[in-house]
């Protein structure tokens, strides 16, 4: 591969946006999820539409021992990835935490920290040996701005926040960068994975609101990939135009 990114959460929204974004500048890819399906058909539709090579691993981030073989996998075809995008995450639940499921609260921390946590140690003394690579983290406004029903969630943004600026210092003395890219409201299937499935109460929270589009955030982060090398973008916070701080949204202006 000349130069290639390793994307988690690919096969849907943003992960998805972004892989088509990256493939438009030139990178191969390295797409991990845990759906085979859709990973063979995102492969397919990518390499039909881009002259690139897409590798698909079929992954749960939730699991150490998946994320070790697969990246030792990935290392030996491919060496260290010039960027690393962790997107796989979730929110499980929109209810007060005293009545949230214990199953949903540890498939959050799961995920969206230990699995973007463990993903991120698997690459990176790679990319320090190598003295260069961009590691993309996908927090959240809700990172910022906590909202009802979402104190687990909120605060696992949190985590990924921190955790970006954490590493961004540990790395300080290399080329490596490290940005966290915090969307607010974008139209993907992340409500309806919330919502167990619900597909009506998840239309329900676009309704009447232009949210963002997966497009919109891959392309900002296809954008703060390809800067000069002197250019670390470390945050970016992307609202929509009808979102104020945290889950604020109008539904008046109705498009
Ligand atoms: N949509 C929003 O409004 C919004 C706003 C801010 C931040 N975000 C963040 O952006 C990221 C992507 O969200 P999205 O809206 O694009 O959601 P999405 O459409 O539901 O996509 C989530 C992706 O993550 C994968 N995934 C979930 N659990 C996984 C696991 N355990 N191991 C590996 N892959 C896993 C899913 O594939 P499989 O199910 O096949 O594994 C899917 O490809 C998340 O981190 C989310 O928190 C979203």
């Amino acid at each position: 591969m000349s130069k290639y990114a390793f994307i988690t959460g690919a096969t849907s929204g943003i992960g998805l946006a972004t892989a088509k974004a990256l493939a438009a500048g030139g990178y191969d890819l390295a797409l991990a999820a845990r759906n085979e399906g859709k990973l063979s058909s995102v492969k397919a539709d990518i390499e039909k539409e881009f002259s690139v090579k897409v590798t698909p691993y079929v992954l749960d981030v939730r699991e150490p021992e998946e994320i070790r073989k697969t990246v030792a996998a990935c290392l030996a075809a491919f060496g260290a990835p010039d960027v690393l995008v962790n997107d796989a995450g979730l929110a499980r639940g929109l209810e007060p935490y005293a009545e949230t499921k214990e199953e949903d609260i540890l498939q959050m921390i799961d995920t969206n920290i230990k699995g973007l946590f463990l993903v991120t140690r698997a690459f990176l003394p790679s990319m320090l040996e190598r003295n260069s690579g961009h590691v993309v983290n996908l927090g959240s406004t809700a990172g910022l701005y906590a909202y009802a029903g979402a104190a687990v969630y909120c605060s696992t943004k949190a985590a990924v926040k921190t955790f970006s600026d954490g590493i961004r210092i540990d790395v300080i003395d290399s080329d490596i960068k490290v940005t966290t890219i915090q969307p607010g409201i974008v139209h993907t299937p992340f409500s309806e994975v919330r919502f167990h499935g619900d597909k009506k109460r998840a239309e329900a929270v676009y309704e009447g609101v232009d949210a963002l589009h997966a497009e919109d955030i891959a392309d900002i982060i296809a954008f703060a990939v390809s800067r000069p090398k002197r250019v670390q973008i470390s945050d970016i916070v992307i609202m929509a135009n009808q979102q104020a701080t945290g889950f604020m949204v109008s539904k008046k202006k109705k498009q």
